[in-house]
């Protein structure tokens, strides 16, 4: 037998009783004759001391330890002369009777501590030392927990967990494919899904009525703090239901999430918003509703007065950001430039300051105080505040002034990762219009259903009216942060080939690559609806951080690449010539 105990379990009334652990070696010091190491393994760490009057033998084997050796100690649990209270075997240590070095380590190149002193590239490189540390301990425990909690919750409702192929054909979520040929089928090429859509929606043609898998995803597209190219989904699907039931459905396997993993309690029922209140009032389809500073419009108050360019703008918009009128010249240039980067892409930033010496503003030449006032008045600031204002086309500047209000609240310390502010947003335009391509995009996905009472805009050929078309389609934001979506779907063969005909695509094309799925439509489809959570981002807010990387055990860098693995990489030539492939990278 190995061990008799973890380094995580030892306490007073053990005192006495003679041990086996088995760990890592997270430090050893020498202090008067007397050698000290720290035992480690994943349940905690335990003090182990040598004797000076220990046999030399065993004084030596002490003191040849190094960081990180395996070894398996026995001994005699004694009570500690000075007490730790910071750990929960800080009242006991083994005196160690007998050492076995198990495995020698050489030095981690760097700290297996709370706070490493490695750099993030290194920390990857080595990313099975890293992983050692109490932080990614905690986040996996974390996700291990969730993940628990979200099996019981939906086997308790009836869901069954049921696996779907990753080689498939493309799924349209938006990103590029991963692909992978075929050997099989020369010049062939399977995609990844980016997601089981099309699969759960026919698990549900084929009557499994409510479905779930905890599920990797693939995408190729730019990488961000909270997008990995491979992530896990919470996959869910439901048949003969309505929005409601969907939506009661899984704020309940939320709450229970929350109160068994965090002890927290979410409203009951979640707040809801409309996705055009969610982008008129925070300039954004992922508000996060910790904290007010909402956008106010002011376009009626400020147009046609003169200045040029609120003349010439659609929409001028404006938040306030209290208690900071006194902002000096230097923080106003300061956010000037930053609101000018690509990334934000306004022209300017126009303040008004309810300051000490009455209101000033930076277009203190085109208005007049009282005419200012009444911009203050409509956005509700008052002495002491500072107004942002920004104008241009509609949605455009009010998600400039979304990005503006996200920015001022991390400033001002008003996004606490400890608060959890979770909501719905609800009846989303079903298409998007891109002038680029001059087509209509399908907001959520192209098997999203209109509106029942939408549809008859849905089989115009008006721009305007395909525009007004929305869909019982929903996110679950939490935080600022996308954690989830769904809709409920089309599930009429002409319908669907209705809504590839508005997204352009043509009819021999939709065969090619959906036709699977409109003739399972033709089989007895049940009305059907469902939706995903991202579970790396479930994770990461419920742990309190916005990056997933650290939820995810072996995550990729920002260039898509296991630097531990050091992969992507070249394959040889004869696996090429096999797939029928040639590279024409240089
Ligand atoms: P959607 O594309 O909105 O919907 O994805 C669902 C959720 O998955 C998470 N997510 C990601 N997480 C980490 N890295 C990524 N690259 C990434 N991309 C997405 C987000 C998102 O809310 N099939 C539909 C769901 C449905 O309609 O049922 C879908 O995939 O948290």
């Amino acid at each position: 037998m190995y061990r008799t105990n973890t380094c995580g379990e030892l306490r007073k009334n053990n005192v006495g009783q003679t041990v086996t652990l088995a760990g890592w070696v997270q430090k050893a010091r020498k202090l008067g004759g007397m050698t000290f190491i720290d035992l480690r393994d994943r349940y905690g760490i335990t003090q182990l001391v040598v004797d000076a009057s220990a046999p030399a033998d065993l004084i030596e084997t002490a003191t040849s330890l190094g960081r990180e050796y395996v070894i398996q100690v026995t001994g005699k649990v004694l009570e500690r002369q000075s007490k730790n209270p910071n750990m929960p075997t800080g009242d006991i240590e083994i005196a160690v009777e007998k050492i076995n070095i198990l495995n020698k380590a050489q030095t981690p190149p760097f700290t297996i501590e709370e706070n490493s002193d490695g750099g993030e590239d290194l920390r990857a490189k080595y990313r099975y030392i890293d992983l050692r540390r109490a932080p990614l301990q905690r986040a996996l425990a974390l996700r291990h927990r969730l993940a628990q909690e979200i099996r019981t919750y939906l086997d308790g409702q009836g869901f069954m967990e049921i696996e779907t192929p990753y080689l498939i054909k493309p799924t349209p979520e938006g990103a590029r494919d991963f692909v992978v040929p075929s050997r099989m089928n020369p010049g062939q090429f399977y995609a990844l899904p980016q997601s089981p859509q099309t699969f759960k929606q026919l698990l549900m043609v084929a009557g499994y009525d409510r479905y779930f898998q905890i599920v990797r995803c693939f995408r190729d597209e730019d990488l961000r703090a909270d997008r990995q190219p491979e992530f896990t989904q919470i996959d869910c699907e439901m048949s003969f239901v309505e929005q409601e039931d969907v939506l009661d459905t899984f704020e309940g396997m939320m709450r229970a999430m929350f109160k068994n993993a965090l002890g927290v309690d979410i409203p009951d029922p979640l707040p809801r918003m409309s996705w055009y209140d969610a982008m008129d009032n925070y300039g954004s389809d992922k508000p996060d509703i910790r904290y007010g500073m909402k956008i106010n419009e002011i376009t009626d108050l400020v147009k046609g007065k003169g200045f040029s360019v609120f003349d010439g703008s659609e929409y001028v918009g404006a938040i306030v950001v209290e208690g900071c009128a006194e902002y000096t010249r230097k923080q106003l240039d300061e956010l000037t430039e930053w609101v000018k980067r690509p990334q934000v892409g306004a022209k300017g930033l126009i303040y008004i300051k309810l300051g000490a010496e009455g209101i000033k503003s930076s277009v203190d030449k085109f208005f007049t105080p009282e005419q200012l006032q009444a911009v203050a008045d409509r956005c509700g600031a008052k002495q002491g505040d500072l107004i942002f204002v920004l104008c241009g086309a509609k949605r455009k500047t009010q998600t400039q002034l979304g990005v503006l209000r996200i920015e001022m609240g991390n400033r001002l310390g008003l996004r606490d990762p400890k608060v959890f502010a979770p909501l719905w947003i609800v009846d989303f335009p079903l298409l998007e219009w891109d002038d680029e391509t001059q087509r209509f995009y399908a907001m959520h996905h192209p098997f999203t259903a209109p509106k029942p009472e939408h549809e008859k805009w849905f089989y115009s050929d008006k721009k305007e009216d395909l525009e007004r078309v929305c869909a019982n389609a929903y996110d679950f934001v939490l935080n600022g942060t996308e954690l989830g979506g769904g809709s409920i779907r089309i599930h009429n063969a002409e319908m669907q080939q209705r809504m590839f005909e508005v997204l352009g695509i043509s009819k021999e094309d939709a065969e090619y690559k959906f036709g699977f799925i409109i003739n399972a439509f033709k089989f007895g489809a049940p009305p059907h609806g469902g939706l995903a959570f991202g579970f790396d981002r479930v994770c990461a807010l419920f742990g309190g951080q916005e990056t997933i990387r650290d939820y995810i055990a072996f995550p990729k860098n920002n260039m898509g690449r296991d630097v531990m693995i050091d992969s992507p990489s070249l394959i040889d030539k004869e696996q090429m010539e096999e797939l029928f492939l040639e590279s024409k990278a240089k």
